[in-house]
Parts: structure tokens; C-alpha cells; sequence
């Protein structure tokens, strides 16, 4: 598949990040571990020179696992030594482009798991990876959070750490909306379906439809019925759908196509962050929501509201489909030089996600980060919570359309 990419080229490319952003142009003496290496585990920095073409990361069979073991041996003694010997005022100087390599680690080892789960998926074998079932269960009643709206702020402030694409903070308007108090279910979804979701035209955009026909979608990504029971691909094994847990591995399109079904809509980026800010969770490192470190790596039920909180799920579970594209904020500049490649030159064909999944690491979840992917994008731990207020009329409503 174009977009995975092998477990080791993660482990080896978020080495390379830090060779070649950390040690090049500090490192006394710096050469590159091994000169091909420069060329395979460049993502798509192009001002650092030729790379590897992405769909075809899957094919390179050496180096293997040890020896990209020995890769990342290797400059992780380099780094611990270049952080010894520094003076403090340099050292400062470093601090911001380390911290951003933990972060971009964290970032793959979040994908390193979506990837893996895609691969193993291919396999007859149905093998499992890791995480342990959930156990049976029904969806709770879907409730909402009310939220008045008005000029507010959305965007990273304070001293801790955020990608460039989280600034800089700035007043936003919105109109009086709600926001689901948990996230869509697989019951939910089994009802879309069963109500011909996927074959009525009059509930998707054009591009998404063309994507259901063109690739035959008629249910998430992982989902494949057996004599009249849907069975979904986890990293715990091929099980039947839980219905009281959430859908997940839907592509922008059927987030969307699900909530003109369902009479609602996606919420806006905006609107997210600041409904979470109103339910009092914008500290991520509180909310116990289900990130990698419970080591489910499968979205779990919804469960009951905790701590006098309304909003379920908003850390963890399913990256959750806005109706943002992912743009700059306002007056948003990309830093100078190869790292100014990071988020900037994507902000084009993309939509934000909010909130972080199961298998993202949980220091990685956070109230401003904003995810993006294609909107025919499905691999990614993805599902949908869905918002009114400002809602167009469910489509049995709707006047007849005027050519
Ligand atoms: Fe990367």
C-alpha cells in the first residue's frame, strides 16, 4: 500500500531526523553513519536532496532490522555525546530541534502501529499483534454539550512544546453549536449501512462517491462480512463488530456522507477545541482517555463521564474528522530552512483531526494539535463525532433540488 510504510523504515527514519537535524552542521567531524542511508530514510525533505520513492519503501529488503538497530545504536550515542559536551548557551540553542525529534519519534510510533495493522491485515493468517478484546457491549445514548460560542481563541499558547502548525493563537467566531458527547458507533455505522448508505448518491460529495465506486467502499476499511456477520481486522486479531464501540478506519468522505445521513455534521477544528476548553479537558495529560499506554490499540467504549466532564473520548480512541481543511492560521509562517518542510507544505487537499487515538503515545495528545490526512484517507485510527446547531436540514427534509 503507497502510503505504509515497513517497521524498520520508522525506526531508522526517526534516526536519520535526528542525524540529520541534530548532528549535521553540530557534531565535530560529522559524517553520515552510512551515505545511502541519507538517501533511503529521507521522508520528503527536498531542499536535503534525492530520496527514496514512499510507495516503494516496502520492497527494500536489507537493511534489515539489526542493522538498522546498529544505525540507531549509533546515533544515539553520537547525540549523547554532542548533549555532553555542549556549553549550556548552545545547548539552548539545540533544545528546541531535539524536543522536536521526540515529538516527530512519537509521531511515527503512532504510525509504525497504523501501518503494521494495514500490513498484517493483508495476511490470510489473520495474525495478531498486540492489545487484549473488549468485551461486548451496546452503545450508550449519544448526548451533546451545548456550547454558546461567540469570539474565541483556538490555537498552542504557554511554554509547552507544539508543531509550527499549532500557531500562532488567534480569535476565531463561532456561531452557537453542539458538540456528540461521544463518538459514533459501530452500531451506528451497521445502521448506515443497512440503509443503503453507501449506494445513495444524495449523501456524499462527488469526489466520494467517485471514491466509493472507484474502490468498491462499502463499509470501513478493516470491516469484511462472513455469511451475514461483519468482521473487523484489529491489532488483537479478525473479531466480530463490537457495536458499542466505536467505527473506525472511515475516510473523511464517509465521516461526512455519515453525518448528512444522521442530520448532523462534522464540526469545525474551532469549534472542537473550544467545546473542549469549555468542558473543562484542554489538559490532555488528565483526561485518561485510551492512548497507547493502556495498550488496547483498539478504540473502547464510550463508557460513563468522568469528573463532572460532559465530552467522552475527546483524548484517545479515534482521531476524529473535522470539516477544516487543514490551512495556515492566520499569520503563520513556516520556519527557515529543510525544517521549515515539516507541516507547512502540506497545508493543501488535507482535513485536521482532533484529538489523538489509541495508539497514539500519551504525551502526544493535545488540546491544539491538528492531525491531517487526505480526505480518501482510511489507515489512519480514524472515526467521527458529530456536531449541530447551524446543521443543514436531515436530507428527508430537504426542498427538491433546482438543477
Ligand atoms: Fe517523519
Amino acid at each position: 500500500m503507497p502510503d505504509v510504510s515497513p517497521t524498520k523504515w520508522h525506526r531508522a527514519h526517526v534516526t536519520w531526523f535526528f542525524e540529520t537535524f541534530l548532528l549535521e552542521g553540530n557534531e565535530p567531524g560529522f559524517a553520515p553513519f552510512q551515505d545511502r542511508y541519507w538517501f533511503l530514510f529521507n521522508s520528503y525533505y527536498e531542499s536535503l536532496g534525492p530520496r527514496f520513492s514512499r510507495p516503494d519503501r516496502g520492497l527494500v529488503t536489507r537493511p534489515g532490522a539489526h542493522d538498522v538497530g546498529l544505525y540507531r545504536g549509533n546515533v544515539d550515542n553520537r547525540v549523547r555525546d554532542l548533549v555532553a559536551t555542549l556549553d549550556e548557551g548552545s545547548l539552548e540553542k539545540l533544545t528546541a530541534t531535539i524536543e522536536l525529534g521526540f515529538h516527530h519519534e512519537q509521531q511515527h510510533q503512532e504510525l509504525l502501529l497504523m501501518d503494521i495493522k494495514h500490513v498484517l491485515s493483508r495476511n490470510p493468517l489473520e495474525p495478531v499483534y498486540a492489545g487484549r478484546p473488549h468485551e461486548h457491549c451496546e452503545p450508550d445514548p449519544m448526548g451533546w454539550l451545548e456550547v454558546e460560542g461567540g469570539l474565541v481563541e483556538v490555537g498552542h499558547e504557554g511554554d509547552g512544546f507544539s508543531f509550527d502548525n499549532e500557531l500562532p493563537r488567534h480569535r476565531e467566531w463561532l456561531e452557537p453549536y453542539r458538540l456528540a458527547d461521544r463518538l459514533v458507533t459501530n452500531a451506528e455505522w451497521l445502521e448506515f449501512i443497512a440503509d443503503g448508505g453507501y449506494r445513495r448518491p444524495e449523501l456524499w460529495l462527488s469526489d466520494g462517491l467517485a471514491r466509493v465506486r472507484a474502490e468498491g467502499w462499502h463499509a470501513p476499511l478493516y470491516w469484511v462480512e462472513h455469511d451475514g456477520v461483519w468482521l473487523e481486522h484489529t491489532l488483537h486479531g479478525t473479531l466480530p463488530v463490537n457495536p458499542g464501540l466505536p467505527v473506525a478506519h472511515v475516510s473523511f468522505y464517509e465521516a461526512e456522507a455519515y453525518a448528512t445521513w444522521a442530520g448532523k455534521r462534522l464540526p469545525t477544528e474551532g469549534e472542537w477545541e473550544h467545546a473542549v476548553v469549555v468542558d473543562g479537558q484542554a489538559d490532555a495529560a488528565h483526561s485518561g482517555g485510551n492512548l497507547a499506554d493502556l495498550e488496547h490499540y483498539h478504540p473502547g467504549p464510550a463508557g460513563p463521564a468522568v469528573d463532572g466532564h460532559r465530552l467522552r473520548q475527546v483524548y484517545g480512541d479515534c482521531w476524529e474528522w473535522t470539516s477544516s481543511a487543514y490551512h495556515p492560521y492566520p499569520g503563520f509562517h513556516p520556519p527557515a530552512g529543510a525544517i521549515g518542510e515539516y507541516n507547512g507544505k502540506f497545508m493543501s487537499n488535507q482535513m485536521v483531526l482532533r484529538g489523538g487515538c489509541a495508539l497514539t503515545p500519551p504525551a502526544h495528545a493535545r488540546l491544539t494539535y491538528r492531525n491531517f490526512f487526505p480526505h480518501g484517507a482510511r489507515w489512519a485510527l480514524s472515526g467521527v463525532r458529530l456536531a449541530d446547531g447551524g446543521a443543514p436540514p436531515a436530507p428527508a427534509e430537504r426542498p427538491e433540488a433546482v438543477a
